[in-house]
């Protein structure tokens, strides 16, 4: 066969805040002869689908500053979490037709890349969930809304639970997660839509961070036995004012800090005045003691429908720069995901 077209993503330009579509990522049409291209031991993936993460925009950093994930080099193809179709193969384990789930490359084609923190693994046949769903509820999202809470909320019935952007694709697990355990949820989003999906998803208190005060609300509503931290910077701050003593925060991340943007904590010492008990955590920390209960208890409950989840689905690859910056500013409304082709 002759070469065929291949659309890859590169990392053109390190951003000073929110990535620029068309400037920070770049796309390029390329080509790639898939019979002949050299494997040499590994194999040649066809992407399918592409989960747009918040830690991507972490990536994009100097290399020199470390972190827990490399630096993307500017001049490189991108990679992220993704499903893609085993096409050829040299390696032991994966066959052609395999559906697989790992790190892959923002290309349309590529010979798969070493393994790294998240091994490339072939998924079982016949998933009872989508491609997009396994990206989102079924995979690092989900996964640490249930690693992160199975493992530190130790929550009794009839505690309250602050929750920060619950209606995403993290928080709306942690939210549900709660709710089966009889807790009283507040939940915290960005838009009048998203305050309509907590109130579906069982959220008992849902409120916009941005036209409400949200040191006023959990003043009304607290104290807090435990706050699932996924925002940071003020809600960070009105959290630690109204938590209970030996409360509990379970820090999954901190979206309001990864654009450029400081703030000044100022309730930082409730944290010893009020014995606070903080537990921070990444998914690959906690992965290896939960990932079997996560596919065989979790799972299936996304797949009945118990637990509701939502997808923002972009179609393109030459759309992921938008679905990132979207994703960044908080303009997405589920889980984000850029499908690259069908199966
Ligand atoms: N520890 C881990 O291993 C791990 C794994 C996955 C994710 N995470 C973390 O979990 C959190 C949620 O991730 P997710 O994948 O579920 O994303 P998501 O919640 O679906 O999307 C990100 C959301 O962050 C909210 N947000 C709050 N403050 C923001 C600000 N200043 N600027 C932009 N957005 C803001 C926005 O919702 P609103 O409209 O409600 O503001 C936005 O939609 C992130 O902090 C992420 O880094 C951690």
């Amino acid at each position: 066969m002759s070469p065929i077209r291949n659309i890859s993503i590169y990392f053109n330009e390190i951003p000073s805040d929110y990535p620029i579509p068309g400037q920070t990522l770049i796309t390029k049409e390329e080509t790639i002869d898939i019979d002949t291209v050299e494997l040499n031991g590994s194999c040649l993936l066809k992407t399918l689908a592409l989960s747009i993460d918040p830690y991507l925009r972490l990536q994009m950093r100097e290399t020199h500053i470390k972190s827990y994930f490399p630096a993307y080099e500017v001049g490189e193809v991108i990679y992220g979490l993704g499903i893609a179709v085993v096409v050829r193969s040299e390696r032991e384990g994966f066959k052609a037709g395999d559906k697989v789930y790992g790190l892959l490359r923002h290309q349309e084609y590529h010979v798969a890349m070493p393994d790294s923190l998240t091994p490339l693994q072939v998924l079982p046949p016949g998933l009872p969930i989508s491609n997009a769903a396994m990206l989102g509820v079924g995979g690092l999202a989900g996964g640490s809304g249930y690693m992160g809470y199975k493992e530190y909320a130790k929550a009794k019935k009839g505690q309250t639970i602050f929750v920060s952007t619950a209606a995403g694709a993290v928080g709306s697990v942690v939210v549900q997660l709660a709710k089966r355990d009889g807790l009283r949820v507040i939940g915290s989003a960005g838009s009048e839509e998203k305050v309509a999906y907590m109130k579906e998803i069982g959220v008992d208190v849902a409120f916009n961070y941005k036209t409400t005060d949200t040191n006023a609300v959990l003043a009304k509503e607290g104290p807090i036995d435990i706050y699932w931290e996924n925002v940071g910077g003020a809600t960070l701050d009105a959290a630690l004012a109204n938590m209970q003593v030996h409360g509990t925060i379970i820090v999954c991340g901190v979206m309001s800090s990864y654009n450029g943007v400081e703030y000044a904590h100022k309730n930082l010492s409730s944290i010893f005045a009020k014995s606070l008990h903080i537990h921070g955590f990444l998914y690959t920390d906690l992965a290896p003691k939960y990932t079997e209960e996560f596919y065989r208890d979790f799972v299936p409950l996304v797949a009945t429908g118990a637990i509701k989840h939502n997808e923002e689905i972009t179609r393109g690859l030459d759309k992921v720069g938008e679905a990132m910056a979207r994703l960044q500013k908080g303009e997405n409304t589920g889980k984000v995901v850029v499908w690259v082709a069908d199966e």
